[in-house]
């Protein structure tokens, strides 16, 4: 079967090595992809909300299945254009996409079925924020309604950085939309669920946590992460059950309650606070880098868990997994999440000799005259699953010193909580 994949980060190339290695794949084109999925894949240079395009390029090869890799053509509606056009794809309607998309949205459904989150109001005015700052203790967190490429959430210390961010949010600073949610800020340890969904049923689909912040020790600004390792051990048995019951199964039977439903990765984003849950995002897609982190230790024929799902059969479906810790560190430019020089040459990738255990998956590269060149911020993605996490950030750390590329930078302390608390984690 000729599958699509839309996207071009470390996520996507993750996926497209997975649908590489499916029995059930043929040929696989990437839209756009990058200088990883170019190897395994036709990487076809199209602007991934261009949907006419793309429905021609499915026609033109024969494409059966697409499968989508980040939310923006997700919350557009890539997934009801090409249904309506009888391609199968792997994803959620447009409706199902607001759960990432508007986040007013989201906290609507957590306050109709009492499901756990942070004490909010949905603001479209000065006087509606300055209300819930009489009545809310400081810091407080305000989010741009809409999608804001990972930059629309500022956590506020004192009461004017609330204004002043909430005045630039209704001053249009993100296109997307012009409300906002203000709310209250939730202290414990982050972590992520994953699960895949059909119009029936769900299975899990791995836990991951992530490093957002740039500098060690979770320093500095924001950005779409650092590394990541999984599983996730907050998330025991106990707080599992909690998730599903509290968060995923009202969420789901919410959309239904409209006539519509879920189908795809959810990435449920979460605040574990003394063993119970709440919920931060969700996300209508895999995690970056989260899907390069869980992965590997993905056992099933990837290709297969989509077509059940597309087909709504994902009840017999049994997903297995891999014993081993995993741990992704991304390799940035230097300047990251600030501004960055591109088009730096990426030297000794030849060099590098990874084991059955060890994984590169590209993300802001591409090749230029031949030249492996670098092409974003996020550049690399060095993966490796192994015993504990401890050994497996060694090897890691060890793979990008052979690289030595001289314009980036990484986080040497991926993983900290776990091997703080145990050495043997
Ligand atoms: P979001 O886009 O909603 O995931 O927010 C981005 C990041 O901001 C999250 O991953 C958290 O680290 C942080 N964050 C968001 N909302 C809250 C909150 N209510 N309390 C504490 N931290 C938050
Ligand atoms: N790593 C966070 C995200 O993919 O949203």
């Amino acid at each position: 079967m000729n599958i699509a994949l839309i996207g071009s980060g470390g996520r996507e190339h993750a996926l497209c090595q997975k649908i590489y290695e499916s029995k059930i794949s043929s040929k696989i084109f990437c839209i756009p992809g990058n200088a990883g999925t170019v190897k395994i894949a036709q990487n076809i240079d199209i602007e991934i909300s261009n949907f006419e395009k793309i429905l021609k390029i499915i026609k033109f090869y024969k494409i059966e299945l697409v499968v989508v890799g980040p939310e923006e053509p997700l919350v557009k509606g890539i997934v009801d254009f090409l249904n309506k056009n009888k391609i199968k794809v792997f994803g959620p309607n447009k409706f199902a996409s607001k759960l990432e998309g508007s986040k007013a949205f989201m906290k609507k459904i957590c306050k109709s079925y009492q499901i756990p989150t942070a004490k909010f109001k949905i603001c479209k005015n000065k006087s509606q924020v300055n209300d819930f700052l009489k009545k809310s203790n400081l810091p407080l967190v305000v989010k741009a309604d809409g999608l804001a490429a990972g930059k629309g959430v500022t956590i506020c210390k004192t009461k004017n950085q609330v204004l002043n961010v909430s005045d630039q949010i209704f001053k249009g600073k993100f296109k997307s939309s012009k409300k906002l949610v203000l709310e209250e800020f939730l202290n414990g340890e982050e972590a992520s669920y994953f699960l895949v969904v059909d119009k029936n049923n769900f299975k899990f689909f791995g836990t991951a946590q992530d490093h957002k912040r740039v500098g060690e020790n979770d320093t500095g600004p924001n950005t779409g992460g650092m590394g990541a390792y999984s599983p996730a051990k907050i998330i025991n048995k106990d707080v599992e059950k909690k998730i599903i019951n509290r968060i995923v199964k009202p969420t789901l039977r919410a959309l239904k309650s409209k006539d519509k439903h879920y189908k795809g990765f959810l990435y449920v984003g979460l605040m574990i606070k003394n063993g119970d849950p709440f919920l931060i995002e969700f996300n209508v897609r895999m995690g970056d880098p989260e899907c390069q982190v869980i992965l590997p230790r993905l056992k099933t024929d990837i290709v297969e868990i989509f077509l059940n799902t597309v087909n709504d059969k994902l009840k017999n479906t049994v997903i297995k997994w891999r014993k081993e810790k995993s741990m992704t560190i991304v390799l940035c430019s230097k300047g990251y999440p600030g501004s960055y020089t591109k088009n730096k040459k990426i030297e000794n990738i030849d060099k590098i000799n990874l084991s059955k255990s060890d994984y590169l998956y590209h993300a802001g590269t591409k090749y230029s005259e031949g030249q492996l060149v670098s092409n974003g911020g996020r550049v690399l993605n060095f993966t490796s699953i192994g015993k504990n996490f401890f050994i497996v950030r060694k090897k890691i750390i060890h793979l990008i010193r052979k690289l030595n590329w001289k314009n980036g930078f990484f986080r040497k302390d991926i993983g900290w909580r776990e091997i703080k608390k145990n050495a043997n984690n």
